[in-house]
């Protein structure tokens, strides 16, 4: 199988690009070879490379950057995967697409007033451009009508990048205080956890008998996140116990305080509750997800 992934400059991109490199045969198009902000180039392009199959981990990440840039996030987010999902219609290929817990507005509770995770039916209501062009994005693939698979993950980091794992460690070496947000809740996700699952899910494709079958049977928005939750707080803590473990800590780790979320304001507004519920994904491709803390540990050592 021939798969064309796009982003693998980026965390997941990376590791995918890393672990199908091992058993499938890939076209990595980067920034240069393919603009993703200019969406009129992407059918010519993935015509002339004829892949089986399309990943799409690129996306417009700059979560606060896009308040004030909102036509490339809408490009890069929105249109982009329109016309991968549109070249991948009229090729009769499948699309695999990553989304975010930022289409929810974070306010889902429980009947005790609790944290509920999100499923994959609950109403969408992002609360930020970001979200906005995220959800845009999947509702231009799902009414595309080609074959798809949308993974929605929250809190990615990888051990290289621009993420808040290595933000901490390296705010841990050079300060004796850290003041994190503890009231918004969400699932740290490594980049691993990712490409893990894709690549489980993408073997289970290339063994499929009838892969035109496959797809029906398993078409769909799923959400992939680690399993269990905390808080940015929390999974501050957690970083700085486990980097002290490992040996990664220069000095004594820094006292660590709870502030909350209105204490560090950001041009974009982010949700309280981005808890999604991963029961959908692990039963239909009958796959396992590590808690949160083990992918840390795995990612740290
Ligand atoms: N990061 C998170 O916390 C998070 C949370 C929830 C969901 N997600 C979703 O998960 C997926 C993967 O995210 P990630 O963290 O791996 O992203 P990332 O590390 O920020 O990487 C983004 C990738 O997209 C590429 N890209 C951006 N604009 C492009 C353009 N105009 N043309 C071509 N390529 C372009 C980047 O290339 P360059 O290196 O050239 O910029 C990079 O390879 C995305 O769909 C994201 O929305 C991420």
């Amino acid at each position: 199988m021939k798969i064309l992934i796009t982003g693998v400059s980026g965390q997941v991109g990376h590791a995918l690009q890393q672990q199908l490199g091992h058993s499938y045969q890939l076209t990595t198009p980067g920034r240069t070879d393919l603009d993703l902000s200019r969406p009129d180039q992407i059918r010519d392009y993935v015509f002339a490379t004829r892949p089986d199959l399309i990943i799409n981990p690129a996306a417009y990440t700059a979560v606060d950057k896009a308040e004030s840039e909102p036509e490339i996030a809408h490009a890069v987010n929105a249109l982009a995967p329109a016309a991968l999902a549109a070249t991948a219609r009229e090729l009769g290929i499948g699309l695999i697409h990553y989304s975010t817990d930022y289409v929810f507005d974070g306010s889902l509770r429980n009947a005790e007033g609790g944290l509920q995770a999100y499923q994959e039916n609950h109403a969408t209501n992002p609360l930020n451009v970001y979200g906005r062009t995220k959800l845009a994005g999947e509702q231009a693939i799902i009414t595309s009508g080609c074959q798809y698979l949308i993974f929605r993950t929250s809190w990615v980091y990888s051990r290289f990048g621009k993420n808040f794992l290595l933000t901490m460690l390296r705010l841990a070496n050079e300060r004796d205080e850290l003041r994190v947000v503890n009231d918004q809740w969400g699932a740290p996700t490594s980049s691993q956890t990712i490409s893990d699952a894709t690549t489980a899910i993408v073997d289970q494709l290339a063994l499929a008998s009838n892969p035109q079958v496959w797809w029906q049977q398993h078409q769909g928005i799923y959400h992939l996140t680690t399993t269990g939750h905390t808080s940015w707080h929390g999974f501050t803590g957690e970083i700085l116990h486990q980097a002290a473990l490992h040996g990664l800590l220069s000095k004594t780790a820094p006292v660590l305080h709870g502030i909350p979320a209105t204490e560090y304001p950001t041009p974009a507004i982010r949700p309280v509750n981005s808890c999604l519920d991963t029961t959908n994904i692990r039963q239909r491709f009958g796959i396992t997800l590590p808690n949160w803390q083990h992918a840390l540990a795995t990612c740290l050592s």
